[in-house]
Parts: C-alpha cells; sequence; structure tokens
C-alpha cells in the first residue's frame, strides 16, 4: 500500500504535540539549538528519552556528534522561540534568555521543564536519525506547556 505524503503529513498533524528546542553545541564550541516536536519518551529504567532529527538540519552534526544535548520544553508564551529555533541561517541564539547546564548547553529562559542528556545512540531512520539520550539531570518549572497540532500552536484550555 502505498502512503500519499500530503495525506501522511495531515494525519501526523492529528497527533498534537509539545514543543521543544533541543540545544547542544558544536565541534568549534558555538551553541546549536533547533526546534523539535518529535521528542519521546522511552525508558524509565535507565532513563532514556529520544529526538528525531533530520538528516539536512543544519544543526544535525553538533547533535550527532556532541557528547550531549539539552531538551528545552517551551512554555505557552513561546511560540516566538518556537518560530525562531526553526528559522534558516541566523544566530537563533542572540536577544534569547539562557543559562547553561552543567555540561555547558543552553538552558533557555522561561521553559516549563529541561532534560539534560548524555548521548546513549543513534538510529538510522529513513531521512531522520533517532537519537537517544540517557538523562543525566532535569528541572521542573512552573507554567503551561506550547503544543503543537495540525500545523498550528495551540495551548491547554484550562
Ligand atoms: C513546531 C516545529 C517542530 C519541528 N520538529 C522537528 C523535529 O521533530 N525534527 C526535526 O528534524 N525538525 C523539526 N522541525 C524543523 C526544524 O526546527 C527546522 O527544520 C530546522 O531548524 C530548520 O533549520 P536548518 O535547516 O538550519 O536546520 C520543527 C519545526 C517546527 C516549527
Amino acid at each position: 500500500m502505498s502512503v500519499n505524503p500530503d495525506e501522511f503529513r495531515a494525519v501526523l498533524g492529528r497527533f498534537p504535540s509539545g514543543v521543544t528546542v533541543v540545544t547542544t553545541k558544536g565541534a568549534d564550541g558555538a551553541d546549536q539549538g533547533m526546534t523539535v516536536s518529535a521528542f519521546c519518551s522511552v525508558s524509565l529504567e535507565p532513563p532514556l528519552v529520544l529526538v528525531c532529527i533530520e538528516k539536512n538540519a543544519s544543526a544535525y552534526p553538533a547533535l550527532t556528534r556532541a557528547p550531549g544535548f539539552a531538551v528545552n520544553i517551551l512554555s505557552a508564551k513561546q511560540e516566538q522561540i518556537a518560530r525562531r529555533f526553526a528559522i534558516i541561517d541566523i544566530d537563533r541564539f542572540e536577544g534569547v534568555g539562557f543559562t547553561r547546564s552543567s555540561n555547558g548547553y543552553a538552558i533557555l529562559d522561561d521553559v516549563v521543564g529541561v532534560i539534560e542528556c548524555r548521548r546513549f545512540a543513534l538510529h538510522d531512520a529513513g531521512d531522520h536519525t533517532i537519537i537517544l539520550g540517557d538523562v543525566e539531570a532535569t528541572r521542573i518549572e512552573s507554567g503551561s506547556p506550547l503544543l503543537y497540532y495540525r500545523g498550528g500552536y495551540a495551548q491547554l484550555e484550562h
């Protein structure tokens, strides 16, 4: 059975997700980060998560080679951050407030949670690579999450 690409995108859009910005550092030490909705919990013992990263993404070399990465879970007020970290050929960190995790990755201000990971494994997956992260530290902040649904941003209604 062949799958129609437009319908495939449309049906995937019926599955609501949160929105993250995944940060790491390049070999040159520069901050790298990109908006990622393909984030998922994997295992509690050991604690593992995954992100799926397009092989053509500018942050791909850094994310697949750095020792680790940080998953910043965006809050409902961070739609502009989600958009900014998907813009091509800009310094995405310019004007964005952040601190650093213990392993040096950018932790964005105003997120609702952070998951700091050491890279655990890479799995080839078509035009993406599944990057598994071994969770080393977490942070929880107050606030409501940003959602992504049917190609647009949304918020919880309660
Ligand atoms: C809401 C949203 C979710 C995204 N989720 C993913 C994702 O899960 N994986 C991915 O590889 N790219 C994802 N992207 C796209 C990347 O953020 C974007 O392609 C990339 O940063 C573009 O710039 P680049 O070509 O310089 O990497 C998403 C973009 C947006 C706006």
